[in-house]
């Protein structure tokens, strides 16, 4: 049994690099092949046994609020229909009634802020954090990955993967004391460093397991970079009280919060689909060799 429960979902981003398709649809109602990012993300939290998913959203993210419940008429037409593979993937993406709850962000101050607001259902308890944007193709989810390691440091414990030193201004990086197996143990974080000021390639990767001291520190943290209430300042203010560790989780994470992420990771995982496969293999061949043509 997991010792952690409860699961928030920060979406009340604003989704503008999708714009205009974000205009009106959430971005984390998006569909991954054919199943809304956010999907992925409480799937990966049901399999690492969490029982409780609280949504931070905001204005004009209803959507996700509907996709999570039931739906009786849809249910009865396709059973009167006998589209039982149908029926069977939209009674699995509901979520049970009471096990969910949806926090309003009134403006986007950050993922700080917006984590800060789920104390009152959190409360003294340990808790994961997904970022849905964040996508991780793994044999085990990535969340489950976590929660066993979080049995044996404790403290906050994010998760980390290496990235080329060009990159490392796109993310939050680990300042690396020592390392054990998987587990990087940190001296704080370091908010999208320049190249020069980095103090390591390892960066911070979606998905989080919180001390629940973190709610201290987001009720009084400063504005960060890009003037938000940044997680990653409120985690290294731990640092000296706690342990702060990044996790090597194994698996290949896609940013699905960019446009070209999220198309790579469209084409990864309808690849694994055998139905989906033969047909998209000789598409993409085809599309290859029309290029290499045109460039000949
Ligand atoms: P992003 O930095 O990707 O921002 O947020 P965004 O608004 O979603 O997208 P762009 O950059 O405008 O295209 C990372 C995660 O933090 C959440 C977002 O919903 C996303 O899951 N977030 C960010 C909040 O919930 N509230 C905030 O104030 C900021």
């Amino acid at each position: 049994m997991t010792h952690v429960k409860i699961a928030v979902f920060p979406v009340a981003g604003l989704g503008t690099r999708f714009l205009p398709a974000t205009k009106s649809v959430p971005k984390e109602m998006l569909p991954l092949v054919d199943r809304p990012l956010i999907e992925y993300a409480v799937e990966e939290a049901r399999e690492a046994g969490i029982e409780e998913f609280l949504f931070i959203t905001s204005a004009g993210k209803t959507a996700l609020e509907d996709h999570f419940d039931a739906s009786p008429e849809l249910e009865r037409r396709l059973s009167n229909a006998g589209k039982a593979d149908q029926l069977a993937a939209i009674r699995r993406s509901a979520l049970p009634a009471g096990s969910h709850s949806f926090i309003r962000q009134d403006s986007p101050r950050g993922l700080g802020h917006a984590v800060g607001l789920a104390r009152r259902i959190v409360g003294n308890r340990p808790f994961a954090v997904l970022l849905p944007d964040d996508v991780i193709r793994a044999p085990q989810g990535c969340l489950a990955q976590m929660v066993d390691a979080h049995a044996r440091t404790g403290g906050h414990l994010v998760a980390a993967m290496e990235v080329a030193t060009a990159d490392v201004s796109s993310y939050g990086i680990l300042d690396v004391a020592s390392e054990t197996g998987r587990v990087a143990h940190a001296r704080g974080l370091v908010e999208k460093p320049s190249p020069e000021d980095a103090p390591s390639r390892l960066a911070v990767v979606g998905r989080y397991i919180l001390d629940p001291v973190v709610f201290d520190r987001v009720a009084t943290q400063r504005l960060g970079a890009g003037g938000e209430i940044q997680l990653t300042d409120a985690i290294t203010a731990d640092a000296g009280n706690l342990p702060v560790s990044g996790f090597r989780f194994e698996g290949q994470r896609y940013d699905c919060g960019s446009v070209a992420g999220f198309l790579k990771a469209n084409i990864a995982f309808a690849l694994d689909r055998p139905g989906l496969q033969p047909e998209l293999s000789d598409a993409l061949d085809m599309i290859g060799s029309l290029r290499m043509r045109h460039a000949a």
